[in-house]
């Protein structure tokens, strides 16, 4: 099929680019940066996504039957300081991608949200599909308000809307020098024994998702007979600590954490119930922590040589 990705530089598009391509499908990727680990086989182009201009013109070449939209301003922190660039880039560009996609004839869109951030300090652990959402971020909100625009934006022009909810998203690839990522970051600073730092008591809890397992879902989301949006994670809590912990031994690192105090935005408690995917997707996680720790760290290890 035709499809095009967006955020094909990034963590999780760097791992779709590769499933789509080997499966033999004509990818186009969109990204304002260059990839870090090129992929043959598919066609890169380097755009902001709120070029309106430019998103017309690469989405009106590539006349995609499915858009995977994965570009976005993905960090809470950075949400939280920078308003105007997360509502911009995960909000209005999403409409206007997703605007473009329906004229180019696109049968079905299918975004990234996050079950993360969309319910804030939730009712129920863990959270359920149904789940009232109380976003405490401006992330957490774009994400929940992109979903309800590109619902309009559905109905409006007939085209499926669908999409993952993922928890965090860790494995091979993650970007360990931003501010989300707590996986990547922690295993590049053990193997290269510097500081760690945990922000607030470490208890907090989160949904740790395998990459792989997300990618699983992406191709379900597109190809399910009714296009929906669903949870995607493992439905256990893992706190930073515990995270800390299993990688300190994985990687053998002997330091003590850093505390520094809580970030603005950051939620206590989440974990997520996925049956909503598991009816409609017959999907589930089948990666363990553990497994998935040792999987990522194995390939920081060959990418940095130590
Ligand atoms: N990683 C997680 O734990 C997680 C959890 C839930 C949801 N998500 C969502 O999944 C998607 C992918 O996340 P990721 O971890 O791969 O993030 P990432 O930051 O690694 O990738 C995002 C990509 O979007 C690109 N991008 C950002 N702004 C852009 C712009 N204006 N124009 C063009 N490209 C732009 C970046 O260059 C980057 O390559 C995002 O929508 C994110 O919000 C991620």
């Amino acid at each position: 099929m035709r499809v095009l990705v967006t955020g094909t530089s990034g963590f999780v598009g760097t791992h779709l680019v590769r499933r789509l391509v080997t499966e033999g499908h004509e990818v186009t990727g969109v990204d304002w940066k260059e990839p870090r680990r090129p992929v043959q086989g598919w066609r890169d182009v380097r755009l902001d996504i709120r070029d309106d201009a430019a998103v017309q013109r690469a989405v009106t070449e590539a006349r995609p039957e499915l858009v995977w939209h994965l570009a976005a301003q993905a960090s809470v922190s950075v949400s939280m300081r920078e308003p105007r660039l997360d509502i911009e880039t995960n909000c209005i560009a999403s409409v206007m991608l997703a605007r473009a996609a329906a004229e180019a004839g696109t049968q079905r869109f299918i975004f990234t949200s996050s079950g993360g951030a969309m319910f804030g300090d939730p009712p129920e652990i863990p959270a359920r599909d149904e789940t009232p959402v109380a976003p405490r971020s401006i992330y957490g909100a774009s994400k929940v308000a992109a979903e309800r625009y590109l619902e309009i934006v559905g109905l409006e022009t007939g085209m499926e809307i669908a999409g993952l909810r993922p928890g965090n998203i860790y494995g091979p690839y993650q970007d360990p020098y931003g501010e989300a990522g707590v996986v990547a970051i922690f295993t590049q600073r053990m193997l290269r024994d510097e500081p760690c730092t945990i922000f607030g008591t470490g208890t907090d809890t989160r949904d740790y998702v395998y990459v792989e397992d997300v990618i699983e879902a992406q191709i379900r989301a597109a190809t399910a007979p009714v296009a929906a949006f669903c949870l995607v994670g493992t439905g256990r809590e893992t706190s930073t600590r515990e995270v800390f912990d299993l990688l300190a031994r994985e990687t053998g690192y002997e330091r003590a954490p850093v505390a520094a105090p809580p970030r603005p935005g950051d939620i206590p408690r989440i974990a997520l119930d996925t049956s909503r995917a598991r009816d409609l997707w017959q999907w589930q996680a089948t990666v363990s922590l553990a497994e998935g720790m040792a999987r990522t760290v194995a390939a920081f290890r060959e990418e940095l040589g130590v």
